[in-house]
């Protein structure tokens, strides 16, 4: 059988980052609360002329340069932070990018868990035509109300994904565990631009979520957790990838290691916990992009992984929740650049907790017409909107 998976992906953030040490401090709350007690040092914030499109065609820009479009005739854009009730996001990605127009585009919704229903869709379509590649971007914009409890753990950011037959990251595996349960632990309702969300209930949701998948894995034929070599977990902040290390640890009888910070004693095997945590500790959540942030941080900042077996636990609030594995190919090191990302996340421009406060209550989603300032330096931006209708540009 072919091998089907991720040939190459790439990951674009904001123009603004916040120092969570910074915020804490402007709460009088202990920094440790943010940095340690929720794994998060900093968070990605986006600026007026950018949003999902612009940042996920930035995503995107470079995958292109790199492998070319042809095969393309499937692009997928996953996010919960739309940008149009109607209109998928992916349609101007489209245009930004210059991808040809015999390509069908749509928008797939499910909270942080839509990357990963775009990417079994891609499977298919490249098992059916393996001459095919999609084009998956993951693109989201986490926000908060300001002084709630979810408000450190905001972020933004964008995956571009190319899904091929023959790939040269990892190669999917078929058996998957999937978990579905009706709990309203996170959504957003129509008429808000920031978050509702039960953080506690979406703790115990996320790790019952995990159990149940894991077992739906072990009934479909999926490997022993012994031989699984490194697990990556949805991280809407990286102290949630180790709770769900040590239900896993509690589950599966394994001594996969709970080890989290850098520093943190090795309480067994090491599983790429704290590798694949150092994008997402730098970004905040980035939804639907979440996990697939971790898998380039592992991939990036881990030169042994050829030949091993990767574990994913994607997770959407609501929730709906998937547990696949993948092969990581031999010359995953040659496919990108692995330190572009450090360098973006370190090009950011800090912001102040004041101007930071003021950016987050101006105008946010609205169709009135407006001109956005050109801030952003990425190579794609939100122009504003004309008679209700939202204008990109190339920069
Ligand atoms: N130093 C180190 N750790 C500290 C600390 C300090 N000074 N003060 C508190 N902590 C720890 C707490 O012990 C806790 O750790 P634990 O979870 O391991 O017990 C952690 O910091 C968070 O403290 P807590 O009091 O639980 O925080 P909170 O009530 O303000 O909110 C969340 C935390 C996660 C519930 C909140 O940020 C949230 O709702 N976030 C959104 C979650 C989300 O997106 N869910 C949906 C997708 S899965």
């Amino acid at each position: 059988m072919t091998a089907i998976g991720i040939h190459d992906l790439e990951l674009a953030t904001g123009h603004y980052v916040v120092s969570l040490t910074d915020l804490a401090e402007s709460k009088d709350i202990a920094p440790g609360k943010f940095v340690l007690g929720l794994g998060q040092s900093e968070m990605s914030v986006l600026a007026p002329d950018e949003d999902i499109v612009s940042m996920g065609a930035s995503a995107a820009k470079p995958l292109l340069e790199r492998n070319g479009t042809d095969g393309i005739r499937t692009l997928l854009f996953a996010t919960e932070s739309g940008v149009d009730q109607s209109k998928a996001a992916g349609v101007a990605a489209l245009e930004l990018l210059g991808l040809p127009h015999n390509v069908r585009v749509a928008e797939i919704k499910q909270a942080c868990y839509g990357g990963t229903a775009a990417l079994q869709a891609a499977l298919g379509i490249v098992s059916r035509n393996p001459t095919e590649r999609v084009l998956i971007i993951a693109a989201d914009n986490a926000r908060y109300q300001l002084d709630s409890p979810g408000e450190p753990t905001q972020g933004a950011g964008a995956v571009a994904m190319l899904i091929t037959a023959d790939p040269a990251l990892l190669a999917v595996e078929p058996a998957d565990g999937i978990s579905t349960t009706d709990v309203d632990d996170f959504w957003r309702p129509n008429d808000s631009t920031t978050a509702v969300v039960n953080g506690k209930l979406s703790i115990d949701a996320y790790l019952d979520a995990l159990t149940d998948a894991w077992g739906d894995l072990q009934d479909h034929g999926g490997p022993a957790i012994g031989d699984i070599d490194r697990i990556l977990y949805h991280q809407p902040y990286t102290k949630m990838a180790k709770k769900a290390q040590q239900r896993l640890r509690q589950v599966t009888g394994d001594d996969i290691s709970t080890a989290l910070n850098p520093g943190d004693e090795v309480d067994g095997r090491d599983t790429g916990l704290e590798t694949s945590a150092r994008y997402n500790r730098r970004l905040g959540n980035s939804y639907t992009a979440s996990v697939y942030s971790a898998l380039a941080s592992l991939l990036d900042h881990d030169d042994s992984l050829a030949g091993d077996r990767i574990g994913i636990f994607s997770y959407g609030s609501g929730c709906v929740s998937e547990f696949f594995t993948g092969i990581v190919q031999d010359g995953y090191r040659d496919v990108r650049d692995a330190g572009t990302i450090d360098a973006a996340l370190d090009r950011r421009v800090p912001l102040s907790i004041d101007e930071y406060r003021a950016l987050h209550q101006g105008p946010h989603g609205t169709s009135a017409d407006e001109v956005t300032p050109q801030v952003t330096d990425a190579p794609f931006r939100f122009a504003g909107v004309h008679e209700q209708a939202r204008q990109y540009e190339a920069r």
